[in-house]
């Protein structure tokens, strides 16, 4: 079984797992690091780790044109639900089955406001279990924490870790996250969108793979790869 992953820069993925599009984090209008429209997007479920402006981005557009509906904690899910969304509301540590797998919360440490400054909840990632049971771990936007030894001891397929420093891990906690986690494949990223989060994200592959078992997919932003 195979599965489609795009990167649109950032934090903003798709997945099409088994004809089930998902999109995470969909912050397209005012992402430099992207030429996809929201509007060419037809996704079935969002998934948003938390209430940030380049998170929640274009959601409430995407929601009220497509139906999508919201895999996200409840205090960012009932946000959306109120601007029309069918709402998926999680919250940290506990998952639930979908038709594309099973989702489960994960710890972020990061923070979370709502664009309009309500109370986003904990911020968060997600991990998914595909139906041939498959580990993908969207980590969001997250410092380094201990915890993250606990999510690789699942038995991680595919990362999606943040390197861009200043609001997030940095490439070197971002190194040390792949220690802990372990995952077979890691995708960086939430860096280059703006200079303040610039990286070399082929210096940070050399590191990982000469330090780590792991092997690095840089994607540039708008293509695909299956894995
Ligand atoms: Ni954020
Ligand atoms: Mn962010």
């Amino acid at each position: 079984m195979s599965y489609k992953f795009t990167y649109y820069g950032h934090g903003t993925f798709g997945l099409d797992i088994q004809g089930h599009k998902l999109l995470i984090d969909p912050f397209f209008s005012d992402n430099p690091a992207t030429k996809t429209k929201p509007a060419e997007l037809d996704p079935d479920y969002l998934l948003i780790t938390h209430g940030h402006g380049d998170h929640v981005g274009d959601a409430v557009e995407i929601i009220q044109r497509t139906g999508a509906k919201v895999i996200a904690n409840f205090e960012v899910a009932n946000w959306l639900g109120a601007r029309g969304a069918e709402i998926y509301p999680q919250h940290i540590g506990g998952g639930h089955d979908y038709p594309f797998g099973y989702v489960k919360l994960t710890q972020a440490i990061h923070g979370s406001s709502m664009p309009d400054g309500s109370y986003g909840g904990m911020p968060g990632g997600f991990l998914i279990t595909t139906p041939d049971d498959k580990k993908i771990y969207l980590a969001g936007d997250t410092g380094l924490f201990a915890g993250m030894s606990l999510i690789g001891e699942e038995g991680i397929h595919l990362a999606l870790l943040p390197i861009g420093d200043n609001f997030t891990m940095g490439p070197d906690d971002a190194l040390r996250a792949v220690r802990l986690i372990k995952p077979k494949y890691a995708i960086p990223a939430h860096y280059n969108t703006w200079d303040l989060i610039a990286q070399d994200p082929d210096a940070w592959k050399k590191r990982v793979e000469a330090e780590t078992d792991t092997i690095v997919h840089i994607l540039q932003p708008d293509t695909s790869i299956d894995f």
